[in-house]
């Protein structure tokens, strides 16, 4: 296991953090970078149709920081000449990278040709895949699912096509658009497109553990893996995985450490968006990552329960110094798995009000 470069950008360690409307924003992947170990971020899927009717929302989600590179914009649509501009406009801002979104399975997106939609209609695919390449001189990149439904997977033809276009980087999300995220992803379909391609394939799905993360990767051959859900679960996991490649033991952070990531990305939020959707964001975050931590459960109720930043900042500082001391908070249980919280389903208006976005993060 070992870097890999797209054309000429390091990926370096080959771990990226996996792209997630509604997660993956300026404030988050900043977040995780801070933490290491991460080789590549990507922007949260952007509507090519917003962008290119100057939404004000699309425009925001491009926003990116020098500490982030190397940094991927992620564009979803079905109309050729939208897809190109919203390519060109990526490449404009500064993007290191251009991803095609060809996995989203929301209905919406679906409908209108895009994600997971453009599995079911190659032609249109390559079609907005050479336009891209037209316009545009950063490498592009795809990250799919395995294929529509079960009796459609095409991700290898899909891949081999990619390539002929010039697409310079294939991520494969182990699971069909049928499938949702029920089961597990299949990783043996992700290594017949390493087998297939010549170009670098990373591989993606349930990886929350170093041990699995370690397995899949020798199983499947890929060059890189994507992590997702578990940066949520764990924002040092990119960094754990690093150590385990390097030799080293994997870093454990101290109970100090998982409060102040708590408050850094508090502080993070405070500064970049209104209270309400800032309240939102740590309760998303606080929910997956305290999975993990004893009276987890009920340290979440506190915080879905807190209607101001000073409310919530109390009940961090009292559950955090109940676990140093030692005492048990609530039951003291810490949950065997993390709820799946939903995906790119809940993101897809290019005109999210922030009621709603708090709606969606709490749900
Ligand atoms: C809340 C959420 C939002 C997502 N949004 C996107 C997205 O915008 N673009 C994308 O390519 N995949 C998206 N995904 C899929 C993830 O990138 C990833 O492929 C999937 O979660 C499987 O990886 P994991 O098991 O490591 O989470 C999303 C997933 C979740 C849970």
């Amino acid at each position: 296991m070992k870097p890999f470069k797209i054309r000429d950008i390091d990926i370096d360690p080959p771990l990226i953090l996996s792209p997630m409307a509604g997660v993956t924003d300026y404030t988050f992947r900043r977040l995780i970078k801070r933490r290491g170990g991460v080789g590549l971020v990507v922007s949260e899927f952007i509507s090519v149709e917003g962008l290119t009717r100057n939404n004000p929302k699309s425009k925001r989600q491009m926003r990116f920081d020098e500490e982030e590179r190397p940094f991927a914009v992620q564009i979803f649509g079905g109309q050729v000449e939208r897809m190109a501009m919203g390519a060109e406009m990526a490449e404009e801002v500064g993007a290191d990278i251009l991803d095609i979104n060809c996995g989203c399975p929301a209905p919406k997106v679906v409908k209108n040709g895009g994600g997971s939609g453009l599995l079911r209609d190659l032609p249109r695919l390559e079609e907005i895949l050479k336009a891209i390449k037209r316009s545009i001189t950063i490498p592009l990149t795809l990250k799919v699912r395995t294929g529509y439904s079960d009796s459609t997977i095409n991700v290898v033809d899909v891949a081999k096509m990619a390539e002929q276009c010039g697409v310079e980087h294939i991520q494969v999300h182990g699971r069909t658009r049928e499938q949702g995220y029920k089961g597990l992803a299949n990783w043996d379909l992700i290594r017949e497109v390493k087998q297939a391609v010549s170009v670098p394939v990373s591989g993606n799905g349930d990886v929350t553990t170093i041990e699995y993360a370690m397995k899949r990767w020798h199983e499947s051959g890929t060059d890189g893996i994507l992590i997702g859900r578990g940066a949520m679960q764990n924002p040092w996991i990119f960094r754990q995985i690093r150590d385990v490649i390097e030799g080293r033991e994997p870093y454990q952070p101290d109970l100090e450490e998982k409060r102040s990531v708590l408050l850094e990305f508090f502080s993070m939020c405070r500064e970049e968006m209104p209270e309400i959707v800032a309240l939102g964001k740590m309760k998303q975050l606080a929910g997956q990552f305290t999975k993990g931590l004893p009276g987890g459960a009920l340290f979440r109720q506190t915080l879905y329960h807190s209607h101001s930043a000073e409310e919530i900042l109390d009940n961090i500082t009292i559950y955090f110094e109940d676990l140093r001391a030692g005492n048990r908070y609530g039951d003291g249980r810490i949950e065997a798995d993390a709820d799946v919280i939903d995906s790119c389903e809940a993101f897809t208006s290019i005109d999210v009000k922030p009621e709603l976005t708090e709606a969606a993060v709490l749900g």
